[in-house]
């Protein structure tokens, strides 16, 4: 298997696992009866789902191999309800520097084809870090008061991003 689609599959397998761990903290805030912050977490899930299906998709197309990774368990405790963003931050960041070492690596193969299936992803990314510093910034200041961190999320709830138009096909449909 060439090394890119090797890359990509790697990366499905991160994108689940991110899946995985914003469901852990969307239970994390459920079991707190904190719903909006739950609910948010649970969609964000779906999100990543989706990326490692469009990937996956890519995969077909290009008539690659398709291996579906095993992924680590995701953290499940947090001493506060700070941390779970935090952490959310991190992984993010995390993820954007994946995608540019994917975009670098099918430069050097010649990938052109994956490179432009990969802006997205960038664009993607940026988006996500940017929400999500937001989000801490929010949780931050309404720590010692969650509901105002809960009226907040309700407030700013609803309407596509316009991002998901310009979305690349997931593999089954996306959910
Ligand atoms: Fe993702
Ligand atoms: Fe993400």
């Amino acid at each position: 298997m060439p090394s890119f689609a090797n890359a990509v599959n790697e990366q499905v397998g991160y994108e689940f696992a991110a899946s995985q761990q914003y469901i852990a903290i969307a239970t994390y805030y459920d079991a707190q009866t904190l719903p909006q912050l739950a609910a948010h977490f649970y969609r964000q899930s779906v999100e990543e789902r989706n990326h490692a299906m469009m990937m996956v998709q890519y995969l077909l197309d290009a008539d690659e191999e398709v291996v579906v990774p095993g992924v680590d368990a995701p953290q499940t405790r947090f001493t506060d309800a700070v941390a779970p963003v935090s952490l959310a931050l991190v992984q993010e960041k995390r993820v954007t520097a994946q995608i540019v070492e994917l975009v670098k690596l099918a430069r050097e193969e010649g990938e052109l084809v994956g490179e432009q299936f990969l802006h997205w992803f960038l664009q993607e990314q940026r988006e996500e870090v940017a929400s999500m510093t937001e989000l801490l910034a929010v949780v931050e200041r309404g720590k010692d008061n969650l509901l105002h961190v809960e009226e907040h999320l309700g407030r700013a709830a609803g309407g596509e991003s316009p991002l998901e138009v310009g979305a690349p096909p997931a593999a089954g449909g996306v959910l």
